[in-house]
């Protein structure tokens, strides 16, 4: 596949509720925000960007950039109703040499959490791996304390695949544990009974 080709254009999405679009650098201040949450530093285990500096670098390498080389996609989640940002999710690791893995992250604003919005969006953009990517395998690392995202990514129908040890860190710079969790194309067809 020529990525470059077959995504010229960034692939935005819509749900039943959800508008997922092509994050920019006018994103910057809402990404400071949302990644200086206490709740989204526990869950993904990133630190806080230090200032809106920092946030707009983060901002330009974890999501313009990686589309802009093509490396995956970084979608920003907002609501159809009022277009506001109130998470974000997609695909990195999409290497040249393994195109056909990635890994997943998300992350979504607290007040948001339990109406089933991740799992709204995730369900469009894990089909979209499938099917526009080639996907044939996906894989999430998740910490062990992170329960809420493990109940999500099981009843995605993601598959337990081990503790990966001292795999990455926490928000405080110290080796931290992951559980990693992966869905195959089979698993994917199985679950759409294709
Ligand atoms: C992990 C995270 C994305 C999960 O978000 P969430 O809103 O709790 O997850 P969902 O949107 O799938 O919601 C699932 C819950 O909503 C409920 N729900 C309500 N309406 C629903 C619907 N229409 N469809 C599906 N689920 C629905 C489900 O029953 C479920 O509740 P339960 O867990 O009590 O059974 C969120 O906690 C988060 O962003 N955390 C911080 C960052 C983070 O941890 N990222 C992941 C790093 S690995």
């Amino acid at each position: 596949m020529n990525r470059r080709t077959a995504f010229s254009k960034f692939p935005e999405i819509r749900t039943k509720r959800l508008y997922l679009r092509k994050p920019t650098m006018k994103d910057a201040e809402w990404y400071f925000e949302h990644f200086s949450s206490p709740e989204v530093v526990w869950g993904g285990g990133e630190p806080a960007p230090r200032d809106i500096g920092a946030a707009r670098e983060e901002l330009r390498k974890y999501m313009v950039d990686l589309y802009r080389e093509r490396l995956g996609f970084r979608w920003i989640i907002t609501l159809k109703r009022d277009g506001r940002p109130i998470g974000s999710l997609g695909y990195y690791k999409w290497a040249p040499s393994a195109g056909y893995q990635a890994e997943m992250g998300y992350d979504l604003t607290k007040e948001h959490w339990g109406k089933g919005i991740m799992t709204e969006a995730m369900n469009a953009v894990i089909d979209f791996g499938f099917e526009k990517m080639d996907l044939n395998r996906v894989e999430v690392f998740i910490m062990p304390r992170n329960k809420r995202s493990i109940k999500m990514i099981k009843n995605l129908g993601f598959k337990r695949e081990g503790l990966i040890r001292q795999h990455y860190f926490d928000e405080f710079g110290n080796f931290a544990d992951d559980v990693l969790f992966s869905m195959l194309r089979s698993d994917w067809k199985e679950k759409r009974r294709f």
